[in-house]
């Protein structure tokens, strides 16, 4: 397994004045899993797209099999052998899994003679062999997120790919697909093929990888055997300095009921009941987190607490008033705060600045806006320092949204939440697809607004980020709540147990 069948040598890519890739070098060995670790904005999606050809670098050369080769656009990574799963996919919702996975093809000597039910057999044949089957006929914006990653993985083996760059697959993915994916790569690796996986979970690269190559601000940092390290030296190496994974948090004091949902009935979009009867209580100074597997009623009781979804029956009360079906901004003044689950469609506006993303609520009241004038100065100066207070990167107020890092672009959302001062945060999935660094940040962050008194409601996928972080655990199932417990009471296993609706008692 020594052979190296990838070398990026000395890549820099620069980004106007900013240095993305910093004389990166990095050799990936034929057939092992090789995981990319680094901070967010680090630089790992930028070099991952330098080789699959959708980035060009600045300067430096790639070496497929010891050849210097040029890789100008993704159809020719592909006709090297060279596949990618992107953080996010790039699949057309309304075309179907062959026809997604054939699309690209288009330039093959075969020309327009597109071979559907070839195709077809050829996909159910790769699929197969990698554990529960993808039905090649059924529409994408039919499928679940887990299958729509592996019809993205299909679809490099399809095309043949040796080399395989998977970008944060699993950052979308419930601990179930996490299983199953984890299945899927060893499988692979055991099949020759090199993968390539850019992750921020370290429990991950633990489990799957055989080495891991550090990257920090654009810079190389090491690469490692992962049997010969632990996660905290891979998060020492990664931050530049020791991340705590656990809390100790003082007891909750003043506790008050703040906030209360009474049988609730709320329908998804399509119409069906997606919560049913659910009753919440959230105290003062606590965090209560919800677990459960996605698509279980997380959703809609986020959007029901934020107003993005009427109830059909039940009531929601603040301190006991009555704000069951008031509109975004009505709540909004009643200082409930949310960080939504998608930050692209509903926490940001791409197109906008920093600046301007983090007064999108505010930016008619004073100090931003006097006399129906904006005031560029204040607005500046107000996202200067969130900037700073949380470590924004890069630091600029002007730069716009969409050139930031899928964690910076989080980071933006959680300063500009917190810094309303709620009363009430409604945290929904808070660090998806962050570092480790970051998570730590938000996670103080999270006990600091705690113990000041404020109430959280954190829904989140990941086990361990509620185990860690609540005072009390409410497991979500079907709509309804199955189960309330202390949080010191609680195990992964109980858990995952109730969140897959069994019962402690059986
Ligand atoms: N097209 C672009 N224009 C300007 N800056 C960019 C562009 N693409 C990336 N950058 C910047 O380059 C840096 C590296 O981005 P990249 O997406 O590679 O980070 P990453 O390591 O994948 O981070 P994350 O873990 O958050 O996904 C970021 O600071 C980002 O803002
Ligand atoms: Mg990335």
């Amino acid at each position: 397994m020594s052979e190296v069948i990838v070398e990026l040598k000395n890549i820099t890519k620069r980004f106007g004045s900013f240095l993305a890739n910093d004389n990166l070098s990095l050799s990936i060995k034929k057939g092992e899993i090789h995981a990319l670790l680094g901070e967010n904005g680090a630089g790992k999606s930028t070099l991952m797209n330098i080789l699959y050809g959708l980035v060009s670098p600045t300067s430096g050369e790639i070496f497929l099999h010891g050849k210097k080769v040029e890789i100008k656009n993704s159809l020719q990574a592909i006709s090297l052998g060279i596949g990618m799963v992107h953080q996010h996919f790039m699949l057309i919702e309304t075309f179907t899994v062959t026809e997604n996975i054939v699309l690209g093809r288009e330039t093959s000597r075969y020309g327009l003679l597109l071979d559907l039910p070839q195709a077809e057999h050829a996909i159910q044949k790769i699929s197969a062999e990698f554990g529960p089957a993808v039905n090649p006929r059924a529409k994408i914006s039919e499928i679940s997120v887990g299958m729509q990653q592996r019809v993205e993985i299909i679809k490099a083996l399809y095309h043949q790919a040796e080399i395989l760059i998977l970008d944060e697959p699993t950052a979308v993915l419930t601990p179930l697909e996490i299983e199953e994916f984890g299945k899927i790569i060893k499988r692979l690796s055991s099949l020759g093929k090199t993968i390539i996986i850019i992750t921020h979970k370290l429990k991950e690269i633990k489990a799957l990888a055989d080495r891991c190559t550090i990257i920090c601000k654009g810079k190389l940092v090491d690469t490692v055997e992962v049997a010969q390290t632990s996660e905290q030296e891979l998060a020492y190496k990664m931050v530049g300095r020791k991340v705590e994974f656990k809390f100790n948090k003082t007891p909750p004091s003043s506790q008050k009921k703040i906030l209360s949902l009474q049988n609730i009935v709320a329908l998804n979009k399509r119409g069906l009941p997606a919560l049913q009867n659910l009753s919440i209580e959230l105290y003062t100074g606590e965090i209560l987190g919800i677990a459960g597997i996605d698509g279980n009623g997380q959703s809609e009781l986020a959007e029901i607490l934020t107003g993005l979804r009427a109830i059909e029956s039940g009531k929601i009360e603040k301190n006991g008033e009555d704000i069951t079906n008031k509109s975004p901004a009505n709540l909004f003044l009643k200082k409930i705060s949310s960080i939504p689950e998608d930050r692209q469609k509903r926490g940001l506006v791409l197109d906008f600045s920093v600046a301007e993303n983090m007064i999108l609520q505010t930016h008619h009241l004073p100090p931003f806006s006097r006399l129906g004038f904006l005031q560029k100065d204040q607005i500046e100066k107000h996202a200067l320092q969130l900037i700073e207070r949380f470590d924004v990167r890069p630091p600029q107020a002007d730069g716009l949204t969409s050139a930031l890092s899928g964690g910076n672009q989080q980071k933006v959302i959680i300063a500009r939440e917190l810094s309303h001062d709620p009363d009430i945060l409604i945290a929904v999935q808070p660090t998806r697809g962050l570092d480790v660094g970051a998570i730590e940040y938000v996670h103080r962050a999270l006990i600091a607004l705690r113990s000041q008194g404020k109430a959280i409601l954190l829904i989140s996928l990941e086990l361990d980020e509620i185990i860690n972080l609540s005072d009390k655990i409410a497991v979500i199932f079907d709509g309804k709540i199955v189960a309330n417990m202390d949080a010191l009471d609680a195990d992964e296993k109980k858990i995952g147990l109730l969140m897959a609706g069994g019962s402690l008692h059986a």
